[in-house]
This record gives C-alpha cells, structure tokens and sequence, in this order.
C-alpha cells in the first residue's frame, strides 16, 4: 500500500461573506505548524476564493472551488472556468457534490467533463460519490457508488482524489459505522486500481459527511481513508482544525 498523505478538505457551501476572511487566515496561520503529511484545504464561495488566497498569504493553506465549468471559455452566463478558478488562486476543486448531483441535474458525464477541466488547468479534481438513505435501505450502495465511478471518474488518476459522501450522512449528524465507511473505502480503492492500476493507489480516497471535532480521529484511522471533505465544521477555524490536527 502506497503511504498516503491525509488532505482534510472544508467545503463552506454557500457560506461566508468577508467578515469570514479572519476564519481564513486562522486557518492558514496553524497550517504552517502541521506535519508534513497532512495537506488543509478549504474552498469558499467562488466570490472569496482571491481574498481567501490573500488572507492564507504564503502559507501551505490550499485554496479551493466548489464547482467549475467544463469549457474553456464561451456563452454560459453566469459559469467560471477552471483557468478562471486557478487564476483566482484555486488549487483544487470539488465536482459532482450531491447537492450539484441533485440541485442542478449533473450527470456522471458533466462531472466527468469538469473533473477533466480541472486536471487540464494544472490543479486537483475531488470527484464526490455516495448513495441517498433510500439507495442504502434498497442495499445498491456499492453499485450506486461503482456507477458513479465508472461514470464520472476522468481518464486520468494525475491530478485526482475521490470523495465518498453518503448523501444521508450529510449535515445530519449520522454517519456509517466505522466498519462500513471501511468497506466502502476498501471497494473505492479496488475500483480505482482496475482502472488506473498501480496509480490507483496514490488516488486520496476522502471521507465526508457530518465529520466533526468528536469523530475526526477515528474516521480518519480507518484503512484508505485519505482524509476528509467538512462542511459546516469546517466554517470555524476552531472546529476545522481540531479535525485537521486528528489526521
Ligand atoms: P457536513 O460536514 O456539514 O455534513 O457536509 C459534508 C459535505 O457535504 C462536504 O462536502
């Protein structure tokens, strides 16, 4: 097995405004005291993501976006490029959240396409996957989960890490069980050896979906999980960092 870093990433939704931008600069002052494996990043509105990088200054703090188009440029009003992103100071960005998947009707194919923008402008694709309660209670998690993969993962592994969020576990306070979240990262990991071999195994596999202060640690202890997608403890620089000193 490949020693993987841990990446603890925050996803602030559509949260924050500049009086946020201390929580940012917080956030990035203890990231330059942390262990050489563990990598913060926290994506903000895209209408942050440039005072974000201003208030993390030269840190290792990585800034983020939350969603992307996949063209390059042209007539979609109201849409960001990944080069527009990554002239912003984004580093890495997430596609295919449920609530994208759900909210605004994305396929495997569109996340497919914006995960391979992302990689084409030089910066990092979280590619996010997960069953709802009913796909769970219906027990096609791990085929749901295995057509997401199929469908939405890029071509590449360079440039790429994998989300696995249960859609119920989602700002609900629940989470799977310890043995379940391992299964599932077990079956992620197989998945992507078949399909990008020995590379597969440098793919970070995070974990999300209610992590918080008091189960950070013993999410984050469990076999091919790479680390964490927050949301709303990730909007604090007090709750994210007791989460990021657990990796
Ligand atoms: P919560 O941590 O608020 O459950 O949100 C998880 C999430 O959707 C991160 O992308």
């Amino acid at each position: 097995m490949t020693d993987r870093p841990k990446l603890i990433a925050g996803n602030w939704k559509m949260n924050g405004t500049a009086a946020a931008l201390a929580e940012i600069a917080a956030m990035a002052d203890a990231a330059r005291d942390l262990p050489g494996h563990v990598t913060v990043a926290v994506c903000p509105p895209a209408t942050l993501i440039d005072r974000a990088r201003a208030a993390a200054g030269d840190g290792p703090l990585v800034i983020g976006a939350q969603d992307v188009h996949a063209a390059a440029d042209g007539a979609f009003t109201g849409c960001v490029s990944a080069a527009m992103l990554n002239d912003a100071g984004a580093r890495l960005v997430i596609v295919g959240h449920s609530e994208r998947r759900a909210d605004c009707h994305e396929t495997d194919a569109d996340i497919r396409a914006k995960a391979e923008a992302v990689q084409a402008a030089g910066m990092t694709a979280i590619v996010c996957v997960g069953e709802t309660a009913a796909q769970r209670d219906a027990g096609t998690t791990l085929t749901v989960i295995g057509g997401q993969l199929d469908g939405s993962l890029p071509a590449s592994a360079a440039g790429l890490a994998v989300a696995y969020e249960p859609v119920w576990a989602i700002g609900s306070g629940l989470t799977p069980t310890i043995a379940q979240v391992g299964g599932i990262h077990a079956a992620i990991r197989t998945n992507l050896v078949a399909r990008y071999g020995d590379a597969g195994e440098g793919v970070s596999i995070l974990y999300g979906g209610s992590v918080k202060p008091a189960n950070a640690a013993e999410l984050l202890a469990v076999a091919d999980v790479d680390g964490a997608l927050v949301g709303g403890a990730s909007l604090t620089a007090a709750d994210f960092l007791a989460i990021v000193r657990a990796a």
